[in-house]
């Protein structure tokens, strides 16, 4: 099944990505976080709860078995239970603002760390640092950055992934916002992934930002500038 989206070519996106439900609630967030004027309390705050949002629609995406238990009735009730092991794999420095998120819903959850940093002049992502669970590739992926441009990031990140083990079609990328050009540039890489964001903008400026975008995500998340 796929999803309407009029800022993607032909109003649907591919099947592996999907957009959160375009509610009032989270269309008021969004506003929040791409205001210009909003402080830096509240930009934490409105984006903590996208992000949630984002982390509960992506657990919709691990595989489930069937589970029966027993009600405190004594009868028995049909349920599920997640199948496989996860991780959280942060792009450090703005993916770092979505681990409290994950933590919140996965008690215990492993992390891994990978630095990239895109150069502020070319664009290009740099890879700094990578360190993963030793068994990451008997895990399920969820890999978190906010912000999905060129895709360059992504890619570098997946590729060191894929590198260690983890199987593409057990990464599930969460993502605050993102543009058509980077989504198909990462899904050319690598089709079997899939991508849950909450919002798809049209394009990049000259200087790759998104557009109308929300500007720099870690510089606002985290009280830096350039
Ligand atoms: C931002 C963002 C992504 C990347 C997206 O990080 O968090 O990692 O840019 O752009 P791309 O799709 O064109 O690669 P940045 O490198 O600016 O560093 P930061 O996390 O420190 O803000
Ligand atoms: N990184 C950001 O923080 N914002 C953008 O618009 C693009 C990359």
């Amino acid at each position: 099944m796929t999803t309407a989206c009029a800022n993607y070519p032909g109003g649907q996106l591919p099947s592996n990505v999907h957009l959160l439900a375009q509610t009032p609630q989270l269309r008021a967030l969004m506003t929040m976080i791409r205001d210009t004027n909003t402080n830096r309390n509240d930009f934490i705050f409105y984006s903590d709860r996208i992000i949630r949002l984002l982390v509960e629609e992506g657990l919709n995406y691990l595989p489930l078995v069937e589970q029966q238990i027993e009600t405190p009735t004594g009868l028995p009730y049909h349920g599920v239970a997640f199948q496989g092991k996860i991780c959280g794999v942060p792009i450090i420095r703005a993916g770092e603002a979505m681990e409290k998120g994950l933590r919140e819903c996965c008690k215990g959850v492993r992390i891994g760390k990978i630095l990239i940093q895109r150069n502020e002049e070319t664009a290009q992502p740099e890879l700094y640092y990578s360190k993963l669970p030793s068994d990451i590739a008997e895990r399920y992926v969820l890999l978190l950055d906010p912000m999905l441009a060129t895709g360059g990031s992504a890619i570098k990140a997946i590729e060191v992934l894929l590198e260690t083990g983890v199987h593409e079609d057990r990464i599930v990328f969460l993502n605050l916002l993102a543009v058509p050009d980077g989504i198909d540039a990462v899904l050319a890489r690598f089709p079997k992934l899939r991508i849950v964001t909450a919002d798809v903008d049209p394009g990049l400026n000259d200087k790759k930002f998104i557009v109308p975008g929300l500007g720099d995500f870690g510089d606002r998340y985290f009280g830096s500038s350039h």
